[in-house]
């Protein structure tokens, strides 16, 4: 007989049981009641008629919801790290050059990769809570000869949006492919990636799309294709090869992997109610939803981490109070109220608190419900309060 299953691991026999939170942290957000009724559909084959007819769809959505009329945009099986992963893999030749212009935890993850395929990377950095200015990426341009400028457009540890005017031109000018990270940016933030000339760029489905993790939505247009296809050697990773993929999404509709169906007709139902909602209204909600969370934390005397003029809509950095241990708070505010707010990252950790409105949970309700705690429960976190000691990890 075989022995029964781990002891310390008994729960593992129970039925799931997770609780309902409301995810406010840098993601992900709460998915879409419609996205999840998508996703619990009976799967089809990842051949069949029907999906394949979806994935045109997915496809053409994507497009919309980015901007773009680039042939080759579609969604990887993986997060947001593999699209971010294939957009490198694809285009980098050993020893090209990659600067990496780096404003917060991204961008070193995104220069860690270039890495990894033997590129000659070149990183610039600004203080985590600012963004390049286009004289500052103009110069290093100039002095680096970069193959590709890569950076990230909403920098999810900082809260910053970095303005894009210009830089298209400035890359095209140098014979750079432009590679972008739309991360946090994709349903809550303007993007026009044709406008920008955008030449790559990844997102995830779990923030603005309001579906959970697990895709990565990918786009190369024409320069960058260019430059895939006039490589030496074969695209040093397999499963995230564009060319192998594009036979799947293109025309051929040849077997590369079995598609995750049932995250595609989640990631459909969320682009759906992206583009019926409209990208426009979409962008001004997220806007006008972030403007009350920001006025709410001014008025608790709370201090924001990034000038205004930089702010994202979608994720709000706060500085933590002096004397306030922000970490107890959190677990506060997820254990006792089922809320998540995210902790710093990187430099700015255990200095800041991240707010996230994005996608779903980009709504009035939200913010006045965070509001309220932070402003009834917030003073007992202060040091020489009796409640400041750290509460326990609640069970799921
Ligand atoms: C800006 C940015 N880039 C890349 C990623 C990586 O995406 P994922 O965690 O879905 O792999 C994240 C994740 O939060 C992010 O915020």
């Amino acid at each position: 007989m075989l022995p029964p299953v781990n002891s310390s691991h008994r729960r593992a026999l129970d039925p799931i049981n997770t609780p309902s939170r409301l995810l406010l942290g840098p993601g992900p957000s709460n998915a879409h009641p419609t996205v999840l009724e998508a996703l619990s559909r009976t799967p089809i084959g990842h051949l069949d008629p029907l999906y394949v007819e979806l994935m045109g769809e997915v496809q053409e959505l994507l497009r919309y919801a980015w901007q773009t009329e680039n042939r080759l945009t579609i969604p990887m099986s993986g997060t947001g790290s593999a699209a971010m992963e294939a957009t490198l893999a694809n285009t980098i030749e050993p020893g090209d050059t990659v600067l990496v212009a780096v404003i917060g935890y991204f961008g070193l993850r995104l220069a860690d990769m270039a890495g990894r395929y033997r590129a000659n990377v070149i990183t610039i950095e600004k203080p985590w809570g600012e963004a390049f200015s286009l004289a500052e990426l103009e110069q290093a341009v100039a002095t680096h000869k970069p193959t590709i400028l890569a950076m990230v457009h909403a920098e999810t540890s900082t809260g910053v949006c970095q303005p894009m005017e210009g830089i298209g031109d400035l890359c095209r000018a140098n014979d750079c492919l432009l590679l972008l990270d739309t991360v946090t940016s994709l349903g809550g933030v303007p993007l026009f990636l044709d406008a920008w000339k955008v030449d790559l760029a990844y997102s995830c489905s779990q923030k603005g799309l309001s579906c959970p993790p697990g895709l990565g939505p990918f786009t190369m247009g024409p320069r960058a294709e260019a430059k895939m296809m006039g490589r030496s050697g074969k695209v040093p990773n397999w499963y995230l090869d564009v060319t192998l993929l594009n036979q799947y999404w293109g025309s051929d509709r040849v077997y590369h992997h079995t598609a995750p169906v049932n995250m595609n007709f989640g990631m459909r139902e969320a682009l759906r109610l992206l583009a019926d909602e409209g990208l426009e209204s979409a962008w001004a909600r997220h806007r006008s939803n972030a403007e009350r969370l920001w006025a709410g934390l001014e008025r608790l005397g709370l201090e924001l981490h990034v000038p205004e003029h930089l702010r994202l809509p979608t994720l709000t950095t706060v500085r933590i109070p002096e004397g306030v241990d922000g970490k107890a708070f959190s677990l506060h505010l997820l254990n006792t109220h089922g809320i998540e707010m995210g902790g710093g990252l990187g430099a700015l950790a255990g200095k800041v608190w991240r707010i996230g409105l994005m996608g779903y949970n980009s709504q009035p309700e939200n913010v006045d419900r965070l509001l309220n705690l932070l402003e009834r429960d917030l003073p007992a976190f202060r040091t020489g309060s009796a409640a400041a000691a750290p509460q326990p990890v609640a069970a799921l």
